[in-house]
């Protein structure tokens, strides 16, 4: 049965579109009436969280080294490829105002505290429900902290492994959601994981027989670099 409710997040924003993880980007991805937005970030050596994918700044700005090691001041005089600027997980925040789902995928390391804060400030003080947000990341111990500091704050265990050992990781942690690469998926494993009262949200799913596919697996959401085209 295709499933008519796939939850649809814009990748980076709309990467296949515009510089990924830029302000641009996710507005471009926002124009696709798509139920939310994925992004990724990294804490920066002035201590603010800084929505980028990479670890160095070599591929993706004018700039070189590793992102954690560099201020915002200066990570902010970068030019990202096509003439962007590197958003804070604030200014994403404040730019798509509690109207989408927000996915932020703690990359980096010693992620979990800050993201933890300031979300925890945005539903004290803007309006924003826990709902609004899920908090996944590859690296369990930023997850394990995240629980340890709210219980309240979404998380999903990202894998390209095993959908199994996602779940093992997600009991641990109350974790409702897995974030699986849709290589991993079967119709069995993902009607599996929903029986055990898991979400399946997959990525990155482009083409439009992957696309298709999923559907027809029933997953609950797809992660794509062209939101337009689920
Ligand atoms: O969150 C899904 C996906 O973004 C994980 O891989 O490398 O694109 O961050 P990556
Ligand atoms: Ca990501």
């Amino acid at each position: 049965m295709i499933s008519h409710s796939t939850r649809v997040f814009g990748h980076r924003g709309a990467k296949g579109y515009l510089a990924e993880n830029t302000l641009e980007s996710i507005e471009k991805a926002l124009s696709f009436q798509v139920d939310g937005i994925e992004i990724d970030v990294h804490l920066c050596a002035s201590g603010e969280l800084v929505v980028f994918h990479d670890f160095t700044l070599d591929r993706m700005t004018n700039g070189t080294g590793e992102v954690g090691k560099q201020t915002l001041e200066v990570l902010k005089k970068l030019i990202v490829n096509g003439g962007f600027q590197i958003p804070t997980l604030e200014e994403v925040l404040n730019f798509i105002d509690k109207k989408y789902i927000l996915n932020i995928e703690l990359k980096g390391k010693n992620t979990a505290i800050k993201t933890a804060e300031i979300l925890d400030h945005y539903v004290k003080k803007h309006g924003w429900n826990y709902a609004d947000f899920i908090v996944s990341s590859f690296q369990h111990t930023e997850l394990e902290n995240t629980f340890q500091i709210n219980k309240n704050i979404p998380l999903a265990v990202l894998t390209k492994a095993s959908v199994s050992g996602a779940i093992d990781v997600a009991k641990t942690i109350q974790a409702k959601i897995i974030h699986p690469n849709f290589a991993l998926l079967t119709v069995d494993n993902v009607k599996l994981a929903q029986s055990q009262g898991y979400e399946v949200n997959t990525w990155t799913v482009n083409d439009a027989d992957t696309i298709s596919r999923m559907k027809q697996y029933g997953v609950n959401g797809i992660i794509s670099d062209v939101p337009d085209k689920i």
